[in-house]
């Protein structure tokens, strides 16, 4: 069964949708069912400032995509790069053991968007290198 911070939060997820000027995305699919999220991140000084996702996927894949963007407001990156599927899942007060691999989508697919963040910074800052060398 499900808990019923799960079921509130596939009910009513917050969160949902995009950032048009986001500064990193991560894309994240389950190899096990195909189900897929998308979160979009807003960072400042290091920090995460917002994040919204959208997920084609089971409630406990919702569930969880929302319990992430909850979570990540306001964290440092390297904060943010700590939460584990475990983590998404104690903080839903637990996923039945069959549904805890719906949990990595939502795990997965931020870091990776953290990932995407720190990638355009450090083309920025070579971008800006370069410049400065010319
Ligand atoms: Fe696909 Fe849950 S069954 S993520």
């Amino acid at each position: 069964m499900y808990s019923e911070k799960v079921m509130d939060h596939f009910q009513n997820p917050r969160n949902v949708g995009e950032i048009p000027d986001a500064d990193g995305v991560g894309l994240e699919g389950n190899p096990v069912c195909g189900d897929v999220m998308q979160i979009w991140i807003k960072v400042k000084d290091d920090r995460i400032m917002d994040a919204k996702f959208k997920t084609f996927g089971c409630g406990a894949a919702i569930a969880t995509s929302s319990m992430v963007t909850e979570l990540v407001k306001g964290k440092t990156l390297d904060e943010a790069l700590q939460i584990s599927n475990a983590a998404v899942a104690q903080a839903l007060d637990g996923l039945p053991s069959h549904k805890m691999h719906c949990s990595n989508l939502a795990a997965d697919a931020l870091h990776k968007a953290i990932d995407d963040y720190r990638n355009k910074a450090r083309g920025d800052a070579q971008a800006k290198d370069a410049g400065a060398a010319n």
